[in-house]
């Protein structure tokens, strides 16, 4: 007896190790931590399950018999996130570079498929050269493998990739098919191909943290969602991500405990300018309008003209997709639309309510814009909102001009309340170029030709430039003032708790991709 025991735990000894001391200091000089410590920050305390740590590799070419590692490079199980169920990976670039192996797939698809039948969320941390060279197509089916149980899973548990390491060639499509993609800065990087192929193909010269780095990611292509400067924080930080997402798509998020006060926010009495083209920061208004510091902004650095994330109203998750005046006025282009879309539709798949701030001058106009497909693009956020069956309100703040009225969550395409404070704006277009359009003969044969511009401009405005016009419609349900706005939104979501709506029987839609 006693020696079956030993024998046991000397297996569990060997299998903690992964691949040995000398690459464990290896990892950490590399200022990265190991797959079990990564797992061990990840969830409470004592709560890790381990499900497959004795399995090992079936190759047998290039003397890989001699070398069976437990767990075959990758640690998988179960625990519990602030008390939720999570199912986890974690790739253990100790044991042949975390590559990935038939074996190794394998285990990562067994868990994708409990955490999608058991109604969980699944987290994967990635730090792997890829397919495991040695057994060449076993290991690209393994990925495909994975990738189609992605899709599988896709809208119906939430998916978060954590990249702490490389992720090169096919092995970027399975974060890259998830909900959300953390990089960690300075020690994890993206490529379809490598710098060497690059400098082949297209003779550029770059480097992997140019190539595909957290802050090109974060930044320049939007792949990551989150970056984040070491791995401590990352994890920290995918901990605060599932607080405000429930566990599967039949669920509701979380509701925390919220004891009302005075909700009145006399801090956003005066936060419009009085100069319309005035910038303002909307992340300023959001903090005064969420509860205390709930804010948590996904997509940070990318298409700043956009912002996303979720927060905390009266303890209840949100989701938010609010017009940046402060960056390039607001204006929806091709990127911000993609970066809403994408945020509305996740929101929608978990039953997340939807609050729009809306400060919209327009479209961008464009050769660039309109040949990078600004139509095909801008049309998939009004797809995304038009779509969404959660509680959906919005708020115009100030400019609610022409198409991207209508996308900004607008009551024509399914918004349940829409709001807009005393400063809104909603028309066709700016005061000035409505005037220079419509009154274009009055102002060439005017004496003055910049003082009739000038009248005909104020007469515009008096007309259009404010909320009255759509509010005699019912396009807007309320003018409130800035400061009731926190107070109405409470109420409103409250009253759109049990919101129902069904949906035309289909296959699915064909949103424009
Ligand atoms: C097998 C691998 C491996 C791989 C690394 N190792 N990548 N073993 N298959 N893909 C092993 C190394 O042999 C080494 O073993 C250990 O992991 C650590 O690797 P190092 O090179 O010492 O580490 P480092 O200097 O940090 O470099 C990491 C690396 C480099 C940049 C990832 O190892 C590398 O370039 N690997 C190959 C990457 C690659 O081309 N992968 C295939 C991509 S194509 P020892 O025993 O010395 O510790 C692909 C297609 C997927 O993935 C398609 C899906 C559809």
């Amino acid at each position: 007896m006693s020696e079956s025991r030993d024998q046991l735990n000397n297996k569990r000894a060997e299998s903690l190790l992964g691949g040995g001391q000398a690459r464990i200091d290896s990892q950490h000089k590399k200022g990265k931590l190991t797959a079990r410590e990564r797992i061990s920050l990840l969830l409470d305390e004592n709560t890790f399950c381990e499900i497959g740590a004795f399995v090992t590799h079936r190759s047998s070419d290039f003397g890989m018999d001699k070398q069976k590692l437990l767990g075959d490079g990758v640690v998988t199980g179960y625990g519990k996130v602030n008390g939720r169920l999570i199912y986890v990976y974690s790739q253990d670039f100790t044991v042949f570079g975390g590559s990935l192996s038939e074996t190794h797939a394998e285990k990562i698809c067994k868990i994708m498929d409990m955490a999608l039948q058991n109604g969980a969320p699944i987290i994967g941390l990635n730090d792997s050269g890829g397919a495991r060279i040695q057994e060449g197509v076993v290991s690209l089916g393994g990925y495909a493998d994975i990738f189609y149980k992605n899709v599988r899973s896709s809208g119906v548990i939430p998916q978060i990739s954590a990249i702490m390491g490389p992720c090169a060639g096919g092995a970027v499509y399975s974060p890259a098919l998830t909900d959300f993609i953390y990089m960690v800065e300075n020690t994890s990087y993206m490529f379809v191909t490598g710098p060497n192929v690059v400098k082949t193909v297209t003779n550029e010269d770059v480097t992997s943290e140019e190539l595909g780095g957290a802050s090109v990611h974060g930044s320049k292509s939007g792949v990551a969602h989150f970056t984040v400067q070491n791995e401590v924080l990352c994890i920290q930080d995918i901990r605060k991500l599932l607080s405000y997402i429930p566990q599967n798509c039949e669920e509701k998020p979380a509701k925390i405990e919220y004891h009302m006060a005075n909700e009145l926010r006399d801090s956003l009495k005066d936060i419009i300018p009085s100069n319309p083209n005035q910038p303002y920061d909307i992340k300023e208004v959001i903090e005064h309008l969420v509860d205390d510091s709930s804010f948590f902004e996904v997509h940070k650095n990318y298409a700043e003209n956009i912002v996303v994330g979720f927060a905390r109203l009266a303890g209840r998750s949100i989701g938010i997709v609010a017009n940046q005046p402060a960056n390039l006025a607001g204006v929806l282009d091709v990127h911000s639309s993609q970066k809403a879309a994408r945020f509305v539709r996740f929101c929608d798949a978990f039953n997340i309510p939807l609050l729009v701030l809306e400060d919209v001058p327009g479209f961008l106009p464009g050769t660039d814009q309109e040949w990078n497909a600004i139509i095909t693009n801008g049309a998939k956020l009004l797809y995304a909102f038009s779509e969404a069956t959660v509680p959906r309100i919005t708020v115009i703040t100030r400019k609610a001009y022409g198409g991207a009225y209508d996308v900004m969550n607008s009551k024509h395409i399914g918004a349940d309340m829409n709001f807009a404070w005393p400063s809104a704006e909603i028309a066709v277009m700016g005061a000035k170029g409505a005037a220079e359009i419509i009154f274009k003969k009055d102002i060439d044969s005017a004496a003055d030709k910049n003082a009739a511009l000038k009248e005909k401009e104020m007469e515009y405005s008096n007309l259009f430039a404010n909320p009255y016009r759509a509010a005699e419609r019912g396009f807007v349900d309320e003018v409130i003032f800035p400061e009731e706005t926190r107070v109405r939104l409470i109420a409103a979501f409250e009253m759109l708790e049990n919101k129902v709506v069904n949906l035309p029987r289909k296959k699915h839609g064909n949103i424009p991709l």
